[in-house]
């Protein structure tokens, strides 16, 4: 198979960019790099030493010592520890946007993230990967999905892992994060004029993973000209 194939996948918190990345690239054999993963390891690291977000400098040197990876099996490493279960904690979920919007942090993190990348078939998933981490992506998928329902799985998903937060809490977290996320002045969440756009609201898991496993088959794997007929596709901007 070809190396150097990447696909982007853009979209707000909790719209199901991880889940259908992981699968579809679990399907089809690239390798899933969650950048969202990589702010949220940075930030973790940024909490536990204490620094003001204001501290510009002491956050430059802690970023210039920090090491970050991904594994092959898609383990997030911040300093050769794993950091599966820190990132995904409430505390980071609050704070991780106003890290990401420090320019500092992003400069480190797109490096990290090309040099991840290289030789490798990649499904990428952020909030920045077709603008401007891959905006030469071989192509670009866009998730949105409505509030309620993102708020329904995220509490679903935090449940079962025995998290207590409140229903309100998790739909402010997500519009604080989409609002900073998408504001910000360096590389703002926005679709690209060339992204798919899909709206995951009424898919189960199972079919959005479907349709973008057949979407990356088709267009890039078997060549196929798709014109995508399902009703949750569209490239036009009117749902934006
Ligand atoms: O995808 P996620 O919810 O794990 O991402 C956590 C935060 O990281 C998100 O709210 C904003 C930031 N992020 C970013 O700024 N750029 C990316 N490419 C990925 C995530």
């Amino acid at each position: 198979m070809t190396k150097g194939l990447v696909v982007a996948i853009d979209g707000t918190a909790g719209s199901g960019k991880s889940t259908t990345a992981k699968k579809a690239a679990e399907a089809l054999g690239f390798f899933y790099l969650d950048t969202g993963a990589m702010y949220r390891a940075i930030t973790w690291k940024i909490i536990n030493a204490k620094i003001d977000l204001c501290d510009t400098n002491s956050i430059k040197k802690l970023v210039a010592q920090t090491k970050i990876d991904i594994t092959k099996d898609n383990r997030i490493m911040l300093d050769n520890k794993d950091m599966a279960e820190e990132i995904r904690k409430p505390e980071i979920d609050k704070l991780v946007s106003q890290v990401s919007v420090l320019p500092i942090v992003r400069q480190k993190m797109v490096s990290e993230q090309h040099r991840i990348a290289k030789g490798r078939n990649v499904i990428c998933e952020g909030r920045d990967i077709g603008s401007v981490v891959f905006p030469n992506a071989n192509l670009k998928i866009y998730l949105d999905c409505d509030l309620e329902e993102r708020t329904t799985r995220r509490e679903k998903e935090l449940k079962e892992k025995g998290i207590k937060v409140t229903r309100k809490a998790i739909k402010e977290n997500f519009l604080e994060r989409d609002y900073i996320d998408s504001t910000r002045e360096h590389s703002p969440l926005r679709k690209t004029d060339d992204a798919v756009f899909l709206d995951t609201t009424n898919l189960t898991i199972e079919e959005e993973v479907k349709i973008v496993t057949d979407m990356i088959s088709d267009r890039l794997l078997n060549k196929i000209d798709a014109n995508p007929t399902a009703e949750n596709l569209t490239t036009a901007e009117e749902r934006l």
